[in-house]
């Protein structure tokens, strides 16, 4: 399993301590929330807090982009060191913007993502299966950190799983919220392999809480 430390509930009084042991945790990814106040009701950090935090690691960097115009944003993020951008199927819509953003981050040498909400249908990404790196399943309601684990998301990984089996692609399939080890393990369980986990990190022994879902 990858496991993807959020830095939204990271303690920014002791950014510097904290991302030391985030670095040395064993951890792979790190996974960068970004919220505008429209697409969701929360306020985060822009490009250029990312590049603060590209030169604080080396881990590869998931920018989760929960904001309403990911197409205008993308190459700011990925010029302040985004290896990966995620953005929602729900904040673009139409089928041929989303394969051109798509098409458009890989144009770049970037990984590219998409993201489905809880309420989302499993359904919308079927079109998609072949255009990404990456499948994010939400399982909160996104904008906000320490919520409980929505069990639907389960059925979505283990669909998408098998419709990645069908046509021999290995997408990872990455989940979001309220994920610790129990639900963790539920969702490895169901075929997911990137795993995000904030205050399950945060608020425990990163280093074992790490080891404990990997
Ligand atoms: C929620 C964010 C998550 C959040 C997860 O909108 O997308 O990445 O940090 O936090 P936990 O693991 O506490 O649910
Ligand atoms: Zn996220």
């Amino acid at each position: 399993m990858i496991i993807a430390p959020s830095v939204l509930s990271l303690d920014y009084s002791r950014l510097e301590t904290q991302m030391k042991e985030v670095n040395q945790s064993g951890a792979k990814w790190l996974h960068y929330d970004v919220m505008d106040g429209h697409f969701v009701p929360n306020i985060t950090f822009g490009p250029d807090i990312l590049s603060g935090f590209r030169k604080m690691s080396d881990l590869y960097l998931d920018v989760h982009l929960m904001i309403s115009d990911p197409v205008f944003y993308c190459d700011r993020f990925i010029g302040a060191g985004a290896d990966c951008i995620n953005f929602h199927e729900e904040a673009l819509l139409d089928e041929n913007r989303i394969r051109d953003m798509a098409k458009h981050i890989h144009s770049l040498g970037k990984d590219a993502g998409l993201t489905i909400k809880p309420q989302t249908d499993v359904e919308k990404l079927k079109p998609y299966l072949n255009d990404f790196d990456l499948f994010l399943i939400m399982s909160v309601e996104p904008g906000f950190g320490g919520q409980k684990f929505m069990p639907s998301a389960l059925d979505k990984i283990r669909t998408l799983r098998g419709w990645l089996n069908e046509k021999n692609l290995n997408a990872h399939i990455e989940v979001d919220g309220g994920i610790n080890a129990e639900t963790g393990a539920q969702c490895r369980e169901a075929g997911a392999d990137v795993l995000v986990a904030g205050s399950y990190i945060f608020k425990n022994d990163m280093r074992k809480a790490v080891i404990s879902l990997e």
